[in-house]
Formats: structure tokens, sequence, C-alpha cells
């Protein structure tokens, strides 16, 4: 099974803020997202910035796409530089398949369906049949401060879109201590935000989950 990756969500208000944050980081990471409050707040800078500055990382588009897929996916991924952007599971199947049509024209694009709140199996298989491979499972940041926590009901379900064929990364709110609750499952990327942007040492709390991730996953 191989090593999950570990992906800093930049979720920051200032551009500034977020490219500290990568500083400090960048060497730590496999992958760099510019998160939907940033790409919110900067704009297309926010990615632009991110490729311009770290030309081998992975980028991703977290702007959760709901409609334009084709269209959003050419300026995200073919104008700003990203590799891979994110659509969210409640768009129509047609904005995943125009979405990731216009992705594949470059090297390294792809898409990733955006797990939050209500979704099926059943539309998880039809993103499936039209190419879709990967799938962020996603707790959502509202959820968590009303008390959600991370439970079989989760890992039984990511352990079920990963036995669909989908590469899944997990997010939203994730602590060191939580990645044990999802070994034997072949994560693609732990996603973490404020617990890396926001610790005392980021680069040591950076490696923490690293270490963390080796030890179930080596
Ligand atoms: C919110 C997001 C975040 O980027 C993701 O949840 C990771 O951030 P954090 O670890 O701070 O929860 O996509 O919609």
């Amino acid at each position: 099974m191989a090593i999950p990756l570990l992906q800093l969500a930049l979720d920051n208000t200032s551009l500034a803020e977020a490219l500290e944050s990568t500083r400090v980081l960048a060497s730590e990471l496999d992958v760099i997202e510019a998160g939907t409050v940033l790409c919110v707040t900067a704009g297309n800078q926010a990615v632009k910035a991110l490729r311009a500055l770290y030309p081998d990382k992975i980028i991703v588009a977290d702007i959760k796409v709901a409609d334009a897929g084709a269209l959003l996916a050419k300026v995200m991924i073919g104008e700003c530089g990203a590799d891979w952007m994110t659509v969210i599971c409640s768009a129509p199947v047609p904005t995943f398949e125009t979405a990731l049509k216009e992705a594949k024209k470059y090297p390294r694009g792809d898409i990733q369906a955006e797990l939050f709140g209500n979704w099926t199996f059943e539309e998880a298989a039809e993103w499936k049949k039209v190419g879709i491979k990967q799938a962020i499972y996603h707790r959502g940041r509202d959820a968590q401060a009303a008390g959600q926590t991370w439970g079989q009901v989760d890992i039984d379900k990511i352990a079920k879109l990963a036995e669909m064929g989908f590469e899944v990364s997990v997010t939203g709110g994730l602590e060191v201590e939580d990645l044990k609750l999802f070994k034997g499952i072949p994560v693609k990327a732990f996603i973490a935000g404020r617990n890396l942007r926001d610790a005392a040492d980021p680069a040591a709390a950076a490696r923490a989950f690293k270490d963390e991730i080796r030890k179930w996953w080596s």
C-alpha cells in the first residue's frame, strides 16, 4: 500500500499569510492546496503564486465547482497552473465530465470529487463512469464545530470508496491522533490546514503528521 501524501490546506484570508505558512512548511509537503477561503479572498493570484513558487509540488485549486466545469478547469488548471481542481458532490455529472475532459488536456491535470454532506454511492458510481478517479472525504469545518467526530461510519464509507477504485483523500480538522483511525485503507492524501498552519512550530507539526503516516502505512 502506498504511503499517503501530506497536503497543506491554505484557508487563510490573506495571500501573504498563506505564502508565509507555505514557506515554512513546503519542504515537508507533497501537495499544496489553495483552499476555498483563500481562493475566495485572493482570487486567481493564489494558485498562480503557488505555481510560480513551487513548480515541482502538486498544487490544488479547492474551489468546489458546482457548474461551468470545463471553463473553470481551463482557468484554474490551464491558465493559473493548478494540477488538481475540486468539484462538489452536488454538481451534476456533466460538470464532472466536462471538467475532467478539460483537466486532462494538461500533463498533470485531474479533478477531485469533494464529498460533503449528502451524497450516495450510486452517485459515486456515476462519477466513476465518466472517469473521475479521485475523491476527497470531508468532515466540514462547520460540522466539526457542531460536534461531529470521526467514527466508524466515516471509515466504512472511505473504505468502500477505495474498494470502488477511488483514490481517496481525507480531510476536516485532522489531528495527528486521528490518522490511525484510517489504517488499512489506501488513503491518497491526508489534508490538514489549521493544525499545520496554526501550530506553534508548523514544520514540527508536519513532521509529526508524516511520522504518524509512516508508522501506520509502511
Ligand atoms: C474546508 C476545506 C479545508 O481546506 C480542509 O477541511 C482542511 O482544513 P482544516 O484541516 O483546517 O479543517 O476544504 O472546506
